[in-house]
């Protein structure tokens, strides 16, 4: 499955940041196991592309940028990911047009995040237009991957793990950056039912809730188990001293819609800084509905449901897109919602599903359509 073709593209810096350009060693597989999966039944995170990227960090610099095939990684046992955790990493999509351009959706957001991200848990940041280039590169080596149903996506993950061998709580010197893609359906294909968590807790005020760091997640399976078990899809993380204000989902943030405005929690640290949550919110403003980002209490919500004042619930996120919420429980006190009634949620998936199919004009620059490498030798 490899070796095939070797090529040797130069980064072009096509920002402002300022790095030696460098040279990106493709390898190519030789044969694509594309023709072997069934387009029609993806599973979210089941399926890989044919092809990775990879790059180095020595220390001092960034080195050794390679796209070639999917492989394992060897690993010492010692790496200092795994015991001590330095591992983050980003969750966005590529989409055709209706013409079948490959685009990305908001690509230097997420090197944003990523960079956020890297520098709460002591790594290095990754250059910006490497990021953007990286993607870009990869996703047009993968098109063919990219599926063409409504709701589906080539899901890309870059992400970045502590390399050194040996065990001592500090920062590795040795880090790998890599980005892996996935053609991949919905994550819910069903409203979800979510328990407000009363006894576990996800974040705190000066913890890392809002880096994208593999602990958040680890942290979260437990009571998600338990939640599991008592018939609830996913979690509503309360904040961590009171358990009274609305953190989110875990897996995606968190809107309420309200008869004359929608509300959602607003950033200060202890939740993920989403990048569909910004594109709804600014959806939502330019259309001309009131948006509230701040704190929110679970009460006000029952409060807003008792006196027939919630209209809709829902969730964003990368993956999720939206995922209309049918249930809430807290304490053992119930709010039912009719998801079929919903309108707001279902237009926002719809408005972002029309922007990355470039059905819908993006007059804010946010569809990035990927350079072929056809033009490179
Ligand atoms: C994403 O939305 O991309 C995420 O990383 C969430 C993850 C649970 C799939």
């Amino acid at each position: 499955m490899r070796m095939e073709k070797t090529l040797l593209r130069s980064f072009i810096s096509t920002t402002k940041l300022e790095f030696m350009p460098t040279n990106l060693k493709i390898t190519l597989v030789s044969q694509s196991r594309r023709e072997s999966v069934d387009f029609d039944n993806l599973p979210f995170g089941q399926v890989f592309s044919d092809h990775m990227f990879t790059a180095d960090f020595d220390g001092e610099k960034w080195t050794n940028f390679e796209i070639k095939p999917l492989e394992n990684l060897s690993v010492h046992p010692g790496n200092l990911a795994w015991h001590y955790g330095q591992a983050i990493f980003e969750g966005m999509k590529a989409s055709k047009s209706i013409t079948g351009t490959p685009l990305l959706f908001r690509p230097e957001m997420h090197i944003q995040r990523l960079n956020a991200s890297a520098t709460r848990m002591c790594m290095p940041e990754f250059p910006e237009d490497m990021f953007i280039q990286a993607v870009n590169t990869i996703v047009d080596l993968e098109k063919k991957w990219i599926p063409e149903e409504a709701g589906s996506a080539l899901y890309i993950r870059p992400f970045m793990i502590a390399m050194d061998e040996a065990l001592g709580v500090r920062p590795s010197a040795l880090y790998k950056f890599m980005i892996i893609c996935l053609p991949v359906g919905p994550y819910y294909s069903k409203p979800v039912s979510l328990k407000a968590e009363t006894t576990y807790v996800r974040a705190v005020e000066g913890g890392v809730g809002e880096a994208k760091t593999a602990g958040n997640y680890a942290g979260s399976l437990y009571p998600a188990r338990l939640a599991k078990q008592e018939g609830f899809d996913q979690i509503m993380w309360l904040d961590a001293k009171e358990f009274k204000y609305i953190q989110e989902v875990g897996t995606m943030n968190i809107f309420f819609v309200l008869k004359d405005r929608i509300i959602t929690p607003s950033t200060t640290g202890t939740i993920l800084k989403g990048i569909t949550r910004d594109t709804f919110i600014q959806v939502l403003r330019d259309k001309g509905y009131m948006v509230e980002e701040r704190r929110i209490t679970i009460d006000e919500i029952y409060e807003a449901f008792a006196n027939g004042e919630l209209l809709e619930v829902f969730g964003s996120g990368t993956a999720a897109v939206m995922a209309k919420v049918k249930r809430i429980s807290y304490k053992g006190k119930e709010i039912e919602l009719d998801p079929d009634s919903y309108k707001i949620g279902p237009s926002l998936k719809a408005h972002i599903e029309g922007l990355r199919n470039q059905t819908i004009e993006d007059n804010k620059g946010w569809v990035i359509p990927v350079q072929s490498l056809e033009t490179i030798s």
